[in-house]
């Protein structure tokens, strides 16, 4: 449609069909329920708005997918709207559609965007082909705390890191660099702002406080990065930041979304936020509540429905947001028309088939699980000697096909490659049997095998959204099943699933080789036994940190310098009762490729503003595979008047290395690289030395000099 027809149709529109526009609701109300098709990410609203003209004249769905159930439902609005603006469809889809990939926290131990994005492409294809057009992804906050569920939809506890991953997703799902939507694109919508991550305690919805130089300089920095590939929409966060619910905050949505990091799309407010206000006590009423959140600049309101119940009384009193009001209607116009929903709002439901679950995806989600599951602990158990016929699968985890995670949209356990399928079809020389107990094996079963492998993990309903848990150990039987299996002498080695990073330090004597799994999704067998049988090498490294027991958390590499940095004697940072550190630290994650670092070379020890540093070296892959290995380069600001983290993260590479190569690797680091920002929110840096360190945080490589 032109957009002088798009000015037409607003000016034709009435204020309850603009406010309409800014409404979000669930399907059912228009087809009924429809199970499969349907889904609720949050409580189901009161209906008393939902059978007059309210229904007809909203501008978004939440939950419904396929091309089928869209269809119906848009068909059946169209009728009876007066003006036929089609609906939106929105959808959480965060790791994939229906082809499943990795959870977005395995996802970033690839830490390879090109991967991030191209898990967003594909997910954007099969999402648009059930006639979904927003996705309410990627979600960048901020983690240190693996109490808080949603630790499995993060990107971890690097900022730079996370900021860069989302910022590929958003590439991915729009399919665009430029901020517009390609064809089989989606929206993307980045959430959720801001700094949702640090729910007090890691306790869900809790409020969150901090200062605003630590907000910019770490917990607002992966929105601000990401923001740079202009997502649709942002999602507000449910929580309150320095006493103020975000959602209400007119500092936080105007000042620094809009104002500081330049957003101009749409924000959107999570789910049933708007009315909460009134749980927050900030709002008397569902008025109030919609007053707030109207003059902060939450343009569309997610599952509940204050706006259109008091937008008259609220523009009488200020009159001046329909100037505002209006702007967010056209946006939300412009999208449609961008989407070509004027011209053909329903989609193809012949084509749907062809697209989702097909090969190439099913193909390229298998490599995604290789890359992005982590090698923790390998004492020579893995990869699976080829001699070793015989394997015995053992634990809770050894059959079962439930290892799509949380938050995985439509996708299916009946199309789940199960870890005991994965190994069988992998080799046909193999007798492979699986028992979810050590008790349900036969004594002759263990005694014939040569191998077994442990399956353990954390349910996938355990993390996610509203699961935060205090109890971060595996179950008791788990650590029994374990001590069971060291008793017999076999060899054996130890994969796991789970959303989150677990304490391990109680078991982890028990466990003499550890893959970490993550969920993998829909592929997991297939891939995870290449890595078992030595098809292929794991290559993940950790992006957030292992505590050794759950009390540890928060825990993360880039701490501030404490005074009395952590040692063996009383009067030091640390806990009396654990070893110092995490059990497993942030970038860790071994190979079976033996790669060698050498032939450190340094372009100069001064840095300034019109003088770069260069820093390279070799990386020798004696082994006979491919793989791609990640290199981090992290900076230690020796002395500074503000307190600085013992070591940040300022450059990072994904090297694909061939078996037998040599490749040389550059880093190169600016002046830029080595800014913070003082407590006047100014950017800083003073002279003097810096410490630079490739991978191994304890041991700095070279020294440069400001
Ligand atoms: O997108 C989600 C959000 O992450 C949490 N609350 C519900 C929303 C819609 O499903």
């Amino acid at each position: 449609m032109e957009n002088q027809k798009i000015i037409e149709l607003l000016e034709n529109m009435t204020i309850e069909e603009k406010i309409g526009q800014l409404s979000q609701i669930t399907g059912e109300h228009y087809v009924g329920k429809m199970d499969d098709e349907m889904v609720e990410t949050g409580p189901v609203i009161a209906a008393d708005l939902m059978t007059g003209e309210f229904l007809y004249m909203v501008g978004s769905i939440i939950g419904v997918s396929s091309a089928k159930a869209t269809n119906m439902v848009q068909s059946t609005y169209l009728e009876k709207s007066r003006l036929k603006i089609p609906l939106l469809f929105m959808h959480d889809a965060i790791h994939g559609y229906k082809t499943i990939f990795p959870i977005p926290l395995a996802l970033s131990c690839t830490w390879d965007q090109r991967i991030l994005e191209k898990v967003a492409e594909h997910t954007a294809s099969e999402l648009r082909a059930a006639g979904i057009h927003v996705n309410f992804s990627p979600m960048v906050d901020l983690v240190r705390d693996s109490r808080w569920g949603r630790v499995m939809e993060s990107f971890g506890e690097d900022h730079i890191l996370s900021g860069d991953l989302g910022a590929a997703m958003i590439r991915g799902y729009q399919k665009n660099d430029n901020g517009k939507i390609a064809d089989d694109g989606v929206a993307a919508c980045l959430k959720h702002f801001a700094a949702y991550g640090a729910a007090v305690g890691g306790k869900d919805y809790n409020s969150v406080d901090m200062s605003m130089r630590e907000f910019h300089d770490y917990y607002g920095k992966p929105y601000e990065i990401a923001l740079k590939r202009k997502p649709k929409f942002v999602m507000s966060s449910f929580n309150t930041f320095n006493g103020v619910p975000v959602t209400a905050s007119e500092e936080m949505m105007k000042s620094v979304l809009r104002g500081m990091y330049h957003f101009d799309g749409l924000v959107i407010s999570d789910w049933g936020a708007i009315s909460e206000l009134q749980n927050h006590r900030v709002a008397k009423d569902r008025k109030e509540a919609a007053e707030l959140a109207l003059n902060a600049g939450i343009d569309v309101e997610m599952c509940s429905t204050t706006y259109f119940e008091n937008y008259k009384g609220i523009l009488e009193q200020t009159p001046q947001l329909m100037r505002e009001i209006d702007a967010a209607v056209l946006k939300i116009l412009n999208l449609k028309n961008e989407l070509g929903l004027f011209e053909n709002p329903y989609v193809d439901e012949d084509a749907e088939a062809s697209v989702i679950l097909n090969t190439e995806f099913q193909a390229f989600s298998k490599e995604v699980v290789k890359r992005s599951c982590v090698l923790l602990k390998n004492e020579g158990m893995l990869p699976i000697d080829k001699n070793s016929k015989n394997i015995l699968i053992i634990g809770p985890f050894s059959k079962t096909n439930e290892l799509l995670g949380n938050w995985s949209c439509k996708g299916q356990f009946t199309d789940v490659i199960s870890l005991k399928s994965g190994i069988t079809a992998l080799d046909s020389t193999l007798e492979v049997s699986a028992y979810e107990k050590f008790e349900d094996c036969p004594p002759e079963k263990l005694l014939q095998c040569d191998y077994m492998i442990v399956a353990i993990g954390e349910c996938w309903n355990l993390s996610g959204e509203g699961h935060s848990s205090v109890n971060l150990v595996l179950e008791e039987e788990q650590r029994m099943l374990l001590r069971q299996v060291k008793e017999t002498n076999k060899p054996y080695s130890v994969v796991c699933f789970a959303g989150r990073p677990l304490a391990m330090q109680n078991v982890i004597d028990d466990i003499p080789a550890l893959l970490w799994c993550w969920y993998p999704g829909t592929q997991a067998g297939s891939a995870i036994a290449e890595l078992l049988m030595g098809k292929d090498t794991p290559s993940g490294k950790l992006t957030m940190s292992f505590p050794r027991h759950s009390a540890q958390v928060p825990i993360y590499y880039n701490e501030l310098s404490s005074g009395r940095p952590a040692n063996e004697t009383s009067y030091s940072s640390r806990y009396q009762d654990s070893e110092i550190g995490p059990l497993f630290k942030f970038g860790h994650g071994l190979t079976y490729t033996n790669a060698r670092y050498s032939g450190l070379r340094i372009s100069g020890e001064r840095i300034s503003e019109n003088q770069d540093v260069k820093i390279s070296f070799e990386i020798e892959n004696p082994s006979d595979y491919d793989y791609s290995e990640i290199v981090v380069l992290y900076v230690q600001d020796v002395v500074s008047k503000i307190a600085r983290p013992t070591h940040e993260m300022k450059k990072y590479q994904v090297v694909p290395i061939l078996a037998r190569q040599t490749v040389t690797v550059e880093f190169v680091l600016t002046l830029d690289d080595l800014k913070y920002l003082d407590n006047n929110l100014q950017l800083c840096v003073e002279p003097g030395d810096f410490k630079l360190f490739i991978n191994d945080l304890n041991h700095p490589v070279c020294s440069i000099q400001y």
